[in-house]
């Protein structure tokens, strides 16, 4: 009976195809509204213009600074690009810290660190008052009316500086190395990392018109046709959207797919109501949907003898590799039960953590179904805005979770493949952050100007 009652729980987080379908049905629909202007406030799904038109041709060069803020780690890198060796390009990159509490200060506090760790990055490259182009990878929604410009919509995922919101980043930046006064930027391009990754990915291959993250948080981008966007003025090739489909379900869109647990992890995170997809999918949330789903099991008896533990009362104690490495297929029981006690939860028999691996492999499986349906969605939106009857083209992805999870990728490969069977879709791992990407498009925009001038 305790088994049975185990499984009707599990199930309340196992999708079925007619579901997956809805969840890429809803999603389509989303995409739609999101890039009318009439429509655009119906719907969750932001679809932001880019001003990125096009994908790398190879011939971008020169020396430039990028950053890279969003996701598990802050970059501050030095990109070289030889035009003449496209498969090779100079990288050299420091990875700085971000307290929590300068990620939830003032905004003033996080931009004043983040030229700080310029200054010294500068200084470790023995580049002392260089001013060099710089593009910066923001992984955050923005609204963007020109390539250096990116106003922020809200803060997603754990930052909250206050008084940034509404406002451009990249003023928020400038005046942050006026304060210093120590060197100047020359600020081209703010950018999502879903597009820096698509940018970074497309530097190898020409086919890649597709960006997804499966990190922190989830996202994708893609090359829209000019004609169907909107918000920007022109009709002529294309330009790169900025999907935010981790919004996706903040009007209700997912309402009849959240379990009891999807609720209480949104009640207790940072912005209640917002990020539902993502809430469901990204490395940020999933462990603790697993921790919710222990706690219920507890309660009710059917998990550790019933005996809560104040571990498993904390918040964030799954982190993403946790769930990568119990569903390690290499791992034999006695090795999961020997990380459940490292992470502080006493196991009492064997089955406890069969149950508790069985626990992640459902949630790690519906976020990767999730994820697999919206990007079915996307694939099949681009194909039949370009009127084919196949397409195929590649995705550059990038994200700890995808990168690191055992099955993520395999289980959201499948479900792409079996609900958009006319889309050949072949996944591209980036292997070098979306910094790299950022560079790029900076390149582009300065070859573009000097081209102008
Ligand atoms: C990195 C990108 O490689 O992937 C980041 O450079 C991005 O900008 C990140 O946010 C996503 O992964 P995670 O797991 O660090 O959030
Ligand atoms: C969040 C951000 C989005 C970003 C994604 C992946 O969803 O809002 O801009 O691309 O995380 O880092």
């Amino acid at each position: 009976a305790q088994q049975a009652e185990r499984q009707r729980i599990l199930d309340t987080l196992r999708l079925s195809r007619e579901q997956l379908l809805e969840v890429k049905r809803r999603m389509t629909e989303g995409m739609v509204l999101g890039l009318s202007k009439q429509t655009h406030d119906q719907t969750s799904v932001k679809m932001l213009p880019t001003y990125v038109r096009s994908t790398p041709d190879g011939t971008e060069q020169g020396d430039f600074l990028a950053l890279d803020l969003g996701g598990s780690s802050f970059r501050v890198l030095l990109v070289r690009l030889r035009s003449e060796k496209r498969q090779k390009v100079d990288m050299h990159q420091k990875i700085y810290s971000i307290p929590q509490e300068t990620m939830q200060g003032t905004g003033e506090e996080l931009f004043d660190h983040i030229v700080h760790c310029i200054a010294d990055f500068l200084e470790y490259m023995g580049m002392r008052g260089a001013s060099l182009p710089l593009g910066f990878t923001f992984s955050f929604p923005c609204h963007q009316s020109k390539l250096d410009e990116g106003i922020l919509l809200k803060w997603t995922k754990g930052f909250k500086a206050s008084d940034c919101e509404g406002k451009d980043v990249v003023m928020l930046l400038k005046e942050a190395v006026r304060r210093k006064q120590e060197f100047d930027l020359n600020f081209v391009a703010i950018v999502n990392d879903t597009v820096g990754t698509m940018m970074t990915c497309g530097y190898e291959d020409p086919k890649c018109e597709v960006g997804l993250i499966v990190g922190t948080g989830t996202n994708a981008c893609y090359m829209e046709e000019m004609h169907n966007i909107e918000m920007v003025e022109g009709n002529e090739g294309r330009m790169c959207v900025n999907v935010e489909w981790g919004a996706f379900g903040e009007k209700g869109e997912l309402d009849d797919f959240c379990t009891q647990f999807d609720h209480a992890v949104d009640d207790c995170s940072n912005f209640p109501g917002k990020q539902r997809y993502e809430k469901m999918i990204s490395g940020m949330y999933l462990g603790e949907i697993v921790r919710n789903v222990l706690l219920d099991f507890t309660t009710k008896g059917l998990l550790f003898r019933g005996k809560l533990s104040e571990r498993l009362k904390t918040r964030g104690i799954f982190e993403t590799k946790f769930l990568s490495q119990i569903e390690s297929d290499r791992l034999a029981m006695r090795q999961v039960r020997s990380i459940l006690q490292h992470l502080g939860l006493t196991v009492s028999t064997c089955d406890d953590s069969v149950l508790v691996k069985e626990v992640c492999s459902v949630v790690a499986r519906r976020a990767a179904q999730l994820c697999g349906a919206g990007l079915a969605a996307l694939v099949d939106r681009i194909r039949q805005s370009r009127n084919l009857n196949q397409l195929s083209i590649t995705v550059g992805v990038d994200g700890t979770l995808y990168k690191t999870h055992p099955h993520f990728s395999s289980i959201m490969q499948e479900t792409l493949q079996d609900l958009a069977p006319q889309c050949q879709v072949t996944f591209l791992k980036s292997e070098d952050g979306s910094g790299k990407g950022a560079a790029l498009i900076t390149a582009v925009a300065c070859r573009v100007e000097s081209e102008g001038r």
